[in-house]
């Protein structure tokens, strides 16, 4: 494990599982074209080979926790079978995390699963990843059940879980009147939302709820922010750019420092199918960013 990683300092996912605070999202592995059609980019068999590089890379810097779902693929290729062939056999204490209730049929198309139907979910990413049970499952709720509950959904996991097949269970895209619901049902290990520069108060007020139970937070478009899918890119914040240029670091390594400074439960798990990114992600580890720099990134 490299000291980079180490400066991040680590968490207890669901108080057992220790993980690094930098992790990896395995979304962006498949190419830009993850929920579309042919890559227009790098050819499959040069983006299956770049991130089987990326991934061991990750492994190698340190990074012990890589959150994936069975419904990123593209035409040729597929997270959890990059992950599985670069990876297996895994190595001890990896953590994979996982989503369910979204699905994609062989087309692309997406469906949601009823409860019954998760079952068959965690199994594709069983199968897809070659495990016999799965480390972490993130219930993701669908936007158009934001108000909706989700015990049905979130009790059919728990049942996977008694079962074996699942040892800790998240939320995903949740609001805390699902936490607290969810967590009537079983015990919840994370939260993974949509957070970073600029978050809402509400979020906010989440994430540090999470860190009062022991709830890891783990957020997604910590770099991307409002670009989301379409990823980094946009111009970039005036603010993020002056603390960059002033601490020789990238707007990236900014943004992932300050996410990181929001609680010690905050798990990153920035995605990137490019080996110098990795390296830059990892290396934001070691950045600590001063009481200032923090109150004037928001
Ligand atoms: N639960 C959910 O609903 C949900 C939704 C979205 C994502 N996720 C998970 O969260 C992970 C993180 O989200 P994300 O990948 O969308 O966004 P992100 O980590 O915020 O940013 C990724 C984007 O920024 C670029 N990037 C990464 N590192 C960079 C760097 N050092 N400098 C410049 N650009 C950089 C990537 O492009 P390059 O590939 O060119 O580096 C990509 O476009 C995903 O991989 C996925 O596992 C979960």
């Amino acid at each position: 494990m490299s000291t980079q990683q180490n400066t991040a300092g680590m968490w207890r996912l669901g108080g057992e599982l220790p993980v690094n605070r930098i992790g990896f999202g395995a979304m962006r592995l498949t190419g830009r074209a993850a929920f579309g059609s042919r890559q227009d980019g790098p050819t499959a068999a040069v983006l299956r080979e770049r991130s089987i590089a990326v991934l061991r890379r990750a492994v190698e810097l340190g990074v012990n926790h890589i959150d994936t779902a069975a419904f990123y693929f593209s035409p040729l290729l597929s997270a959890n079978e990059l992950i599985n062939r670069a990876l297996a056999p895994y190595p001890d204490g990896l953590v994979i995390a996982t989503k369910v209730w979204p699905g994609r049929d062989p087309s692309g198309e997406w469906w949601w699963a009823r409860p019954e139907q998760l079952r068959g979910q965690v199994e594709e990413n069983l199968r897809r990843l070659g495990r016999d049970h799965l480390d972490l499952v993130n219930l993701r709720v669908p936007p158009s059940r934001r108000d909706a509950p989700l015990a049905e959904h979130f009790g059919a996991l728990a049942e996977l879980r008694e079962a074996g097949l699942v040892r800790h269970l998240g939320l995903s895209n949740a609001t805390a009147a699902h936490l607290a619901e969810a967590r009537a049902v079983a015990p919840v290990a994370c939260v993974q939302n949509a957070f970073g520069i600029g978050a809402p108060a509400a979020e906010r007020e989440l994430l540090r709820a999470c860190g009062e139970q022991g709830i890891a937070y783990v957020p997604f478009f910590a770099i991307a922010g409002a670009g989301r899918e379409a990823g980094a890119g946009a111009a970039e914040d005036e603010r993020v750019l002056a603390v960059a240029r002033a601490r020789g670091a990238t707007p990236a390594q900014v943004r992932l420092a300050w996410t990181l400074a929001q609680g010690p439960h905050v798990l990153a798990i920035p995605g990137t199918g490019d080996p110098g990114h990795l390296a830059e992600n990892v290396a934001a580890g070691a950045l600590r960013l001063s009481a200032e720099e923090l109150a004037l990134l928001g």
